[in-house]
């Protein structure tokens, strides 16, 4: 018997196989060891959620907030990153205006068997800001 696996849905478990990891915590202003208000990340994250809710890759390609993925001096950063597939960091991205390029970039990458994303390919505020480009498992 022959399994195929569609690793572009699901895996298995029904766990969506992409991800777009967001951090939180990146343009936060520090007092005392205690962020001030809302970080440059977090915006980031709202406007992201909020254009998802009309994304047709909405439960294929979930987002994933996280803490830090150590390019605090390039915020803000995301990653996408799917099963076999190549993973990307990105930063330099403006908190009030990168939202819609990020999800555009994000159907691309989806779009790809191996997820490559050429520069001339990309939206414009993805093309300058890549910090890694990670070979798939
Ligand atoms: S605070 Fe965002 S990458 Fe570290």
């Amino acid at each position: 018997m022959t399994a195929t696996a569609d690793i572009s849905l699901s895996n298995s478990l029904g766990v969506a196989s992409h991800t777009l990891f967001v951090c939180k915590t990146c343009a936060s202003t520090w007092q005392d060891g205690k962020r001030l208000g809302e970080s440059g990340g977090q915006k980031l994250l709202q406007h992201l959620q909020h254009l998802a809710q009309n994304w047709d890759l909405q439960d294929q390609f979930p987002i994933q907030e996280v803490e830090c993925m150590s390019a605090c001096n390039r915020s803000c950063v995301v990653a996408f990153a799917a099963k076999g597939k190549l993973t990307y960091l990105f930063g330099d991205l403006t908190v009030d205006d990168s939202a819609a390029a990020v999800l555009e970039c994000a159907g691309q990458y989806y779009a790809k068997s191996d997820g490559l994303l050429p520069w001339s390919e990309r939206p414009e505020p993805l093309k300058k800001g890549i910090l890694a480009k990670i070979p798939p498992l």
